[in-house]
């Protein structure tokens, strides 16, 4: 949603600040602002603009302020629009406090009411404002005997809602105050200066240790240290852990993009999550084992529940057909949002899986605790160690799919898909359903999807041209059928995120049943067919879609010729088995999404109205 950080040491916070919160920025960006404490004269220098982050460093290279304290923020608007005034930092009134927050404080009406009583004045529309101005309050009902930080313990309490902040006061020059509740928030430990972000690539230029901050704890940073509190303001020890990516892996590396880098890192992104799970015995053969699962029984589960959003829950669904298909398993799946809303049936031997990229998303969290609360055994797929679902969850499989910036899910989405390969395969084979030499046929197939990946993207100009023609369609359909319908959810999603081109996926054979009155000469039908024994009911979908006027592509297997009379355009894909088709298929997809963006002169990495990770419900 928002991005907050937070420096103090013996730099100047300024650069330190606008650094991070370019790393930050996927999370939000419609306005930006910093708090700096001025040296000399400890006064706090806020400065706050409305758009991308370029507009604040602009302000902030006519007037750069001297300190090595700091706050920062880049915002993606619930409450009040994107302004200048509803930019963080929010300040009290004498100036002398200033708050960054990620989150929604959910009671700050009746808040700002009871406030307001007491004769404050808004700046702002924001839910935020309330927090710095309950800060100033306790701050002064106890004559600062307290401290800031006894200020923000105290306020917090009157909040209801989620946070993720971070707090400074002229009064208190040599500190910052952090707190969180159901957002994230990380601390990084320096040499004589120590910092605070909403998510690690904000921190890996200047540190890989850090702490991360549980839920409900408060902490003070100073510059030679950093104290962390639980809610009640005891003391708590915390071992700093080390964060594993590498700062490059969170740079562009020359691409355009991030989408772009991060679409042509999955080949090494699914060798990544692969070749950990791979053993080989001294006669060659080939085992899946997931250390990371010893104790979870996934063999003894009756059923299996999935949930998660967007893509992640376009994995989920595509994982039904794994697990169905390779261990005879029956499988639910549920998007996180309805799933905790709509009172689920949940039984002894139920398993749980709960997919998500940043491990951070509001309703997927929810969905799970839920889960955990109807006694389930739950197991976490995610991209981001340490994340609330890797460290709540029972279990964490690590996608491994390294960092993923750019707002469209690309990487983490086929890291996500092979990791759920591997677990269907594994507990095929568990559960007797699969026998040794189709276990190694279908292994061994795995083993080749990264360099068939790369054999994909070493094509991406047909995709780029392709685009060139057909980027401004007024409509895009993808169809396909089983595991091909749920890849074009995932296409549909893409395209219609960062294009902004409207587009929709049908099931195949559900298009006469009503979305073929949508079909005309300016819309594209794209279809995958790797369900080699449903081609000639795709070939007819096709031609129901052309003869009333579309333009027709297929995303199928290399060589097949099935569909050249029928489509405008096919474009091939290796071979591979049939249940692993998505892995392979999805990428001409993300790259035609990529493409119109470009063409339509958008930004792929940071689409309008989303952000990268949805921290409120
Ligand atoms: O971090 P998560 O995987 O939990 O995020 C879930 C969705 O918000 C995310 O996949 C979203 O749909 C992406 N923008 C899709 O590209």
């Amino acid at each position: 949603m928002c991005g907050i950080t937070g420096y103090i040491g013996g730099r100047q916070a300024a650069p330190v600040l606008l650094g991070a919160l370019e790393k930050l920025e996927y999370r939000g960006y419609d306005s930006a602002g910093v708090a700096i404490l001025e040296e000399p004269g400890g006064r706090l220098f806020v400065r706050k603009a409305e758009g991308r982050l370029q507009a604040l460093a602009g302000l902030l290279a006519r007037e750069t302020p001297r300190g090595a304290l700091g706050i920062g923020h880049t915002r993606w608007a619930t409450h009040g629009e994107p302004s200048d005034d509803n930019a963080h930092p929010h300040t009290d009134l004498s100036g002398k406090i200033a708050v960054v927050h990620n989150g929604i404080i959910e009671n700050y009406a009746p808040l700002k009411e009871w406030l307001q009583a007491r004769n404050v004045v808004f700046k702002s529309d924001t839910d935020t404002e309330v927090i710095v101005h309950l800060v100033d309050y306790y701050h002064r009902e106890d004559a600062g005997r307290s401290g800031i930080f006894g200020a923000v313990k105290k306020a917090l309490r009157r909040l209801e809602g989620s946070y993720a902040l971070a707090v400074i006061s002229s009064d208190f020059p040599d500190r910052i105050i952090a707190a969180r509740k159901d957002s994230p928030l990380i601390i990084g430990l320096g040499q004589g200066e120590n910092l605070l972000a909403s998510d690690a690539p904000a921190l890996l230029a200047h540190t890989k240790t850090v702490l991360y901050l549980e839920e409900r704890e408060l902490a003070a940073l100073y510059r030679d240290h950093a104290d962390v509190f639980n809610e009640d303001g005891e003391r708590i020890i915390r071992r700093p852990e080390t964060i594993e990516w590498d700062n490059e892996s969170a740079e562009k590396g020359g691409f355009a993009h991030f989408m772009l880098k991060e679409i042509n890192e999955q080949p090494r992104a699914l060798g990544n999550t692969l070749r950990p799970r791979l053993k080989q015995a001294a006669d060659g053969a080939l085992d899946i084992h997931f250390d990371e699962l010893a104790g979870a029984a996934l063999a003894e589960a009756k059923r299996i529940v999935i949930t998660a959003c967007g893509t992640a829950y376009h994995a989920g669904l595509l994982g039904k057909f794994l697990f169905e298909g390779l261990a005879r398993i029956p499988v639910e799946v549920d998007i996180a949002s309805e799933y905790r809303y709509r009172n689920p049936l949940s039984a002894p031997g139920d398993l749980f899986i709960v997919i998500s990229q940043s491990g951070e998303t509001a309703d997927t969290l929810a969905a799970m605790r839920l889960a955990k609360k109807a006694g389930g055994r739950v197991i976490a797929l995610t991209n981001v160690i340490g994340s609330t679902l890797a460290r709540e969850a029972d279990f964490t499989v690590n996608t491994l799919a390294g960092p993923e910036l750019a707002v469209a899910s690309t990487k983490a989405f086929t890291s996500q898909l092979m990791c759920l390969c591997l677990l269907a395969l594994s507990l095929g084979r568990d559960r007797g359903r699969i026998k040794g030499g189709e276990f190694q046929r279908l292994v061994r197939a795995l083993q080749r999807i990264p360099d068939q990946a790369g054999d994909i993207l070493a094509k991406q100009e047909t995709v780029q041209k392709f685009a060139a023609r057909h980027f401004n369609k007024n409509k895009v359909f993808f169809m396909g059928r089983q595991a091909d319908y749920c890849v074009s959810m995932e296409s549909a999603l893409k395209l219609k995120e960062i294009s902004y081109t409207h587009s929709e996926a049908f099931a195949a054979g559900e298009l006469k049943h009503g979305p073929i009155a949508l079909v005309d000469p300016g819309t594209l039908v794209a279809a995958f067919a790797t369900q080699d024994a449903l081609f000639d009911k795709i070939v007819s979908n096709i031609r129901e879609a052309t003869a009333r006027g579309a333009k027709a592509l297929v995303i199928t297997w290399e060589g097949e010729r099935a569909f050249n009379a029928a489509a405008d355009e096919v474009f091939f894909i290796p071979k591979t088995e049939t249940p692993f088709s998505p892995l392979l298929s999805i990428i001409p997809a993300q790259l035609f999404a990529y493409y119109c963006a470009v063409q339509k002169g958008n930004d792929p990495d940071k689409p309008r109205n989303l952000a990268k990770s949805v921290t409120v419900e």
